[in-house]
């Protein structure tokens, strides 16, 4: 029995990918109750990951070095706690994993039960782990939006990691009637091709003057303040990257520093004004792992083949497939989702 494994780290907070790499560490400690020990054969990535490596979210989210890499993963079930009723060994699962069992990028992930689900049948590991942490962040939207049948909805960032689920989402699950996007110009068809009924390319026009008062809901991926916009009158917004109130951070640690919360709810305060004067709700929703979700919305649509995995490129699990992965990330251009192979398929 081997009591070490490999798993992508940063041994401090770094400016650039190039500082990542494969560590050697302890193997984890066999899962509790309600865990489950993964063999890990494909990760996404998201820009989360990053974030954390760089510092970014260091105050609302402080943590222990070596940094671990890594929240989506798709692998094989090895060991399972006395109380876990929904999995096996030997079953192939996917998730998101929970805070306390981030580092994902690794030979091993030890996770909740509840943060997974079983992996359909049709689609491999590598297109699985493409799936939870973005897709399930575009379900929280909408569902926090009250987004409804035969709505229209504007989703900024079509081909986006989160974006590139947020449309078959919006067209299959919630039936919105209109679905509007933005993208660069070489990403149009595939816009279409995902559910968006209307693609602006944002490199040539005027989005929020040729999108003004278009949507119910407004779905915000890229932190821009002056998507009210395209707004219709008493629409819902939700942003995954504007931080609307201090409450925002409760997510992150509980007992969210004071003064970072009334800094951060007077940046908030300010960049929300302009939904304010319109009368349009703009509120944060930081994510959560829910491997029953996934189950249970993701599956089906995965299964029939209404969502369709979209990956942008597949890097090797070495130090420097983990760099240019990361590095792909960074330049933010990627169309879909970038993936770590860790063990084949
Ligand atoms: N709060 C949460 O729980 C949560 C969850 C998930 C993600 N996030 C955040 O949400 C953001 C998006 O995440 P992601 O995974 O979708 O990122 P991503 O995959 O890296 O997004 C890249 C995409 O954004 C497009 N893009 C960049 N600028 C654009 C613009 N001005 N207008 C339209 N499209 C633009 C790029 O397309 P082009 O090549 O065409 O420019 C590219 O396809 C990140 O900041 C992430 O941290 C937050």
């Amino acid at each position: 029995m081997t009591s070490t494994f490999k798993a992508a780290i940063t041994e401090r907070y770094v400016r650039t990918p190039t500082d990542y790499k494969i560590a050697t560490l302890p193997v984890p400690a066999p899962p509790s109750d309600t865990q489950v020990e993964i063999a890990v054969h494909a990760v996404s990535l998201n820009p989360i990951d990053y974030k954390r490596a760089e510092g970014m979210i260091a105050i609302p989210l402080p943590e222990p070095f070596p940094l671990r890499l890594g929240y989506d993963v798709s692998g094989t079930v090895t060991k399972i706690g006395s109380a876990v009723t929904r999995f096996k060994v030997g079953q192939p699962v996917y998730g998101r994993v929970e805070q306390a069992s981030v580092g994902t990028i690794a030979e091993i992930v030890v996770a909740n039960e509840s943060s997974l689900s079983p992996k359909p049948d049709n689609i491999s590991h590598k297109e699985a782990a493409s799936i939870p942490l973005a897709g399930l962040t575009a379900l929280q939207v909408f569902e926090k939006a009250g987004l409804k049948e035969g709505q229209s909805v504007f989703v900024s960032a079509g081909c986006g990691g989160v974006g590139q689920l947020a449309l078959p989402l919006a067209k299959h699950h919630f039936k919105a009637k209109d679905i509007i996007t933005t993208v660069s110009t070489k990403k149009i068809d595939k816009a279409k091709a995902l559910g968006a009924t209307r693609v602006v390319d944002y490199t040539k026009e005027d989005v929020h003057k040729v999108l003004e008062n278009t949507a119910d809901v407004v779905f915000d991926t890229t932190g821009d303040s002056s998507s009210y916009m395209i707004a219709k009158p008493n629409a819902h917004a939700v942003s995954i990257a504007l931080l609307a109130s201090g409450d925002a951070i409760d997510g992150f640690r509980d007992d969210s520093i004071a003064i970072a919360k009334r800094l951060v709810g007077a940046v908030g305060w300010f960049v929300t004004r302009g939904f304010r004067a319109k009368g349009v709700s703009c509120e944060f929703l930081l994510m959560n792992p829910d491997g029953r979700a996934l189950e249970t919305v993701f599956n089906p649509l995965l299964t029939t083949g209404k969502i369709k995995p979209m990956i942008a490129s597949v890097y090797p699990f070495t130090d420097d497939g983990v760099r240019k992965a990361f590095a792909e990330l960074r330049d933010g251009h990627a169309t879909g989702k970038i993936i770590i192979q860790v063990r084949d398929d």
